[in-house]
């Protein structure tokens, strides 16, 4: 982005660049373990927009795209440990093969959350694709099918991930820097 107004406060972590080749990575490999079944990719939002976005693009699978509205933080870096669901599935899971997408685990609760609900509506199977795990965080273990990277205990922004509902529009994960 030619305008760095964000450059004083963010601190890249991935570019661009590692952001895609990891996601094609990720593509691929849940390509070849669905082996060509029809596939119910789970967009949680708002955080995995962009995420969802490219990895749908690197799966080579007949694929059904849905979304999931979760919030589980306030404005502010901490979470508030309540998970509360803003947009319903609009179509039914039962019998499908569900991959759920998530921008980031942290203390895990949200993912915990997310996948007993979504084993509650009867899917064949229910995997999870995170980009993102911050392990120094785990408050609850959920395992985690396909991950992009580990990250240290650092706040990250970008590529979807926001604070207070900014910077999602980034193209790099970043973190945000000590005033
Ligand atoms: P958890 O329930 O603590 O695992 O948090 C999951 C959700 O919190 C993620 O889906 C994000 O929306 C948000 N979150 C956690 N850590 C970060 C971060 O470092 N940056 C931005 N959002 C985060």
């Amino acid at each position: 982005m030619p305008n760095a107004w964000y450059r004083e406060k963010i601190k890249t972590l991935y570019s661009p660049e590692q952001i895609q080749a990891r996601v094609r990575e990720l593509g691929a490999e849940i390509t070849r373990d669905y082996r060509g079944k029809p596939l119910v990719l789970l967009c949680v939002l708002k955080g995995s927009f962009m995420f969802a976005a490219d990895l749908a693009r690197c799966i080579d699978l007949p694929l059904r795209v849905e979304f999931l509205g979760v919030q589980s933080y306030g404005d502010d870096t901490m979470s508030s440990g309540v998970v509360q669901i803003t947009l319903d599935l609009a179509r039914p899971v039962d019998g499908e093969e569900v991959l759920i997408v998530e921008d980031i685990v942290d203390t895990g609760l949200t993912l915990d959350y997310l996948v007993h609900q979504v084993q509650t509506r009867g899917p064949a199977s229910v995997k999870v694709c995170a980009l993102l795990h911050k392990p120094a965080r785990t408050k609850k273990k959920v395992s985690i099918d396909y991950l992009g990277f580990t990250i240290p205990n650092k706040f990250v922004v970008g590529y979807g991930l926001d604070v207070a509902q900014r910077y999602r529009n980034l193209p790099f994960i970043g973190h945000v820097a000590q005033p």
